[in-house]
């Protein structure tokens, strides 16, 4: 049995005022007092982007052993993206939505994590990057509830199911959707306001039973 060990990643570029950073802070906070003495690795996407690809790093992350020219530090980044996946046992991402999709910094983080020595194929197990759980609080500021005007919108949660399913992180993944966030600042949505504190409130309930 791999120690108990938590990555928790943020994304997103409000430093305060945000509702997936509160979210995934709450999940850690559970998780750590639950397991005294795990390890714990923080990244904020944000505040640290990784790079996006170049074409060197690209061609090292298909042929590790080969030299292509990529500067040292990007090498040193990719493996110690890699070396806090695998450590974990548990993942918690705080994914805000970006023009219906994750912020760009996820996916640059992503992009050095799949490659062809990690993928595995749908229900083939683990895997190299090692199986963790996976919990991905997501924040929105509209709904992409079935019945609402833009169901169907939402580019984060399915995306994201097929990316860490390529790389055998969907096994044990949960999704939590905090919506209408913005309607407590925006004036003209101010009659959803107590839709958003119901979503609010399900995603806190959601969160402390993901982190029991
Ligand atoms: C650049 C940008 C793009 C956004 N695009 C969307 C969007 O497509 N759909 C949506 O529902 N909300 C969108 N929002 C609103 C955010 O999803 C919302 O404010 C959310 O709470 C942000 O997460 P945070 O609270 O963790 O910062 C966008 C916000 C920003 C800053």
């Amino acid at each position: 049995m791999p120690s108990p060990a938590l990555l928790h990643i943020d994304a997103s570029i409000r430093a305060s005022g945000s509702v997936s950073r509160e979210l995934s802070a709450r999940f850690a906070a559970q998780w750590r007092r639950r397991h005294p003495g795990a390890g714990h690795t923080y990244r904020d996407l944000a505040a640290d982007p990784v790079p996006h690809l170049t074409h060197a790093v690209r061609e090292a992350l298909l042929d590790p052993d080969g030299d292509h020219g990529e500067p040292p530090q990007e090498r040193a980044l990719t493996e110690a993206l890699t070396a806090e996946v695998r450590a974990a046992t548990t993942v918690v991402i705080g994914a805000p939505m970006y023009n219906y999709a994750i912020p760009s910094t996820l996916k640059a983080w992503l992009d050095r994590l799949v490659t062809p020595a990690h993928m595995v194929a749908p229900g083939a197990g683990p895997g190299p990057l090692g199986g963790a759980s996976v919990v991905v609080v997501t924040a929105r500021g509209g709904s992409y509830a079935p019945g609402t005007p833009r169901e169907g919108w939402d580019h984060q949660e399915p995306y994201l199911r097929a990316v860490l399913g390529s790389i055998g992180l969907a096994d044990d993944l949960a999704f939590v959707h905090a919506e209408l966030t913005t309607a407590r600042t925006v004036p003209a949505m101010a009659a959803l306001r107590p839709l958003a504190e119901k979503s609010l409130a399900v995603a806190y309930e959601a969160v402390d039973r993901l982190a029991r």
